[in-house]
């Protein structure tokens, strides 16, 4: 649910291994296996393990991957444990890269499994030890010069069909989702980019901004709700 972004150039690869695969006990073919085992993708996470001797079953039990890798997630955590008990593993870590003060994050936010890691974290921090991952690559940044045009040829394999379409998992997106469940909408869909669902709204710290209040008053402030305006556009 929340990589919409990638969620469909994934289940292209993995339906159609899907039906190659079905009478096989391994999630994936050998063929396939052999690909994600050699060349540049023997550096990554994935990789690391097939090394010591764990095959694609250790992370993949079936050959279907869901938009949000919650059954792959599911098998790191059996292994190695919670993001809980691994915030306790590197707890001698600053930051310690498993204590999240953003909620629940699944392993997959950082650690990825056949491409560059990237600490989730980086996104808004600069932490020098999280900057690069040890299967990862240096501090994303955002690049805005992208052809886009490569994905105009692909073809989603999967279809969903919704009356209403939120998009962004912040105070706006879950709030317009409350209302229109509450306003008898049944099926709706809300997509979020970022690994991690609440946006800024997860952020903010609760405070209230008001203008000209009794407060300001005592303080012999001069405030209004102009003024505000004019500041806050002005930000
Ligand atoms: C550190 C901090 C502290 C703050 N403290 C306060 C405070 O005390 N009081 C206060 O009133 N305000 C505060 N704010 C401001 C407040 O958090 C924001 O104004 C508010 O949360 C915005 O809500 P939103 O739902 O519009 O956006 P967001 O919560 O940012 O949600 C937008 C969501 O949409 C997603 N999105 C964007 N584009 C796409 C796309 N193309 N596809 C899918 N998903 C997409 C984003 O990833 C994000 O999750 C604070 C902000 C910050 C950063
Ligand atoms: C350490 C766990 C792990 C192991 C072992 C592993 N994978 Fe993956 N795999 C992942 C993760 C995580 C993803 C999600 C995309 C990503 O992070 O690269 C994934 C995604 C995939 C996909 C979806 C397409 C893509 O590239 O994203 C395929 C196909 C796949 N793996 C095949 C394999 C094969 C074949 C093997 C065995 C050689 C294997 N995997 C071993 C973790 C693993
Ligand atoms: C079947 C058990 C198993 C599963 C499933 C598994 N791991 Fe591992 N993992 C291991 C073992 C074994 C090692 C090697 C430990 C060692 O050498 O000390 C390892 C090593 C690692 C390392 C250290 C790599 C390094 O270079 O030091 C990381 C990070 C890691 N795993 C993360 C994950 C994540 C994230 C997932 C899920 C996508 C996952 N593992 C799934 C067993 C597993
Ligand atoms: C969406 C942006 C965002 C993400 C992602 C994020 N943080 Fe933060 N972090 C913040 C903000 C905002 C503060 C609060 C700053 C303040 O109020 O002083 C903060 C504060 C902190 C602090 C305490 C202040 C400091 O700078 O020492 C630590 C430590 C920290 N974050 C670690 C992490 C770690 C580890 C991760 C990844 C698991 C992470 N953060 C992910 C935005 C983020
Ligand atoms: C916010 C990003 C983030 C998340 C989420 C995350 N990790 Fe990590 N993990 C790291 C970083 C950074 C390291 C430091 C080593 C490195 O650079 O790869 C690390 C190291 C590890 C190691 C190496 C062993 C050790 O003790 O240092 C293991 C195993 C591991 N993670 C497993 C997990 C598992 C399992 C989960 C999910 C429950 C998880 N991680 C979630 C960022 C993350």
């Amino acid at each position: 649910m929340f990589k919409p972004s990638v969620g469909y150039v994934l289940m292209a690869g993995v339906l159609s291994f899907a039906f190659i695969n079905a009478a096989s006990a391994e999630p994936f073919n050998a063929d396939l296996s052999r690909q994600y085992m050699s060349g540049d993708k023997v550096a990554y996470l994935a990789g690391v393990h097939t090394k010591k001797g764990l095959d694609c079953a250790a992370c993949h039990t079936t050959n279907v991957i869901s938009d949000s890798e919650t059954e792959i997630n599911k098998q790191c955590a059996i292994c190695h444990g919670s993001l809980e008990q691994m915030g306790t593993k590197t707890s001698s870590q600053t930051p310690n890269p498993h204590k999240s003060h953003i909620g629940q994050m699944q392993c997959t936010a950082c650690h990825s499994g056949h491409v560059p890691s990237v600490a989730y974290c980086t996104n808004c921090h600069d932490f020098p030890t999280l900057n690069k991952m040890k299967q990862g690559v240096t501090r994303l940044k955002a690049k805005f010069t992208d052809d886009l045009s490569k994905y105009e040829e692909l073809k989603p394999v999967k279809i969903e069909k919704t009356d209403l379409l939120i998009v962004g998992s912040g105070a706006a997106g879950f709030t317009a989702s409350m209302a229109a469940r509450e306003a008898g909408v049944k099926n709706l869909i809300m997509i979020e980019k970022m690994a991690v669902p609440g946006g800024n709204s997860q952020l903010a710290a609760g405070g209230m901004n008001a203008a000209g209040t009794k407060f300001q008053k005592q303080a012999g402030i001069e405030d209004n709700p102009q003024l505000m305006f004019d500041d806050t556009m002005k930000g």
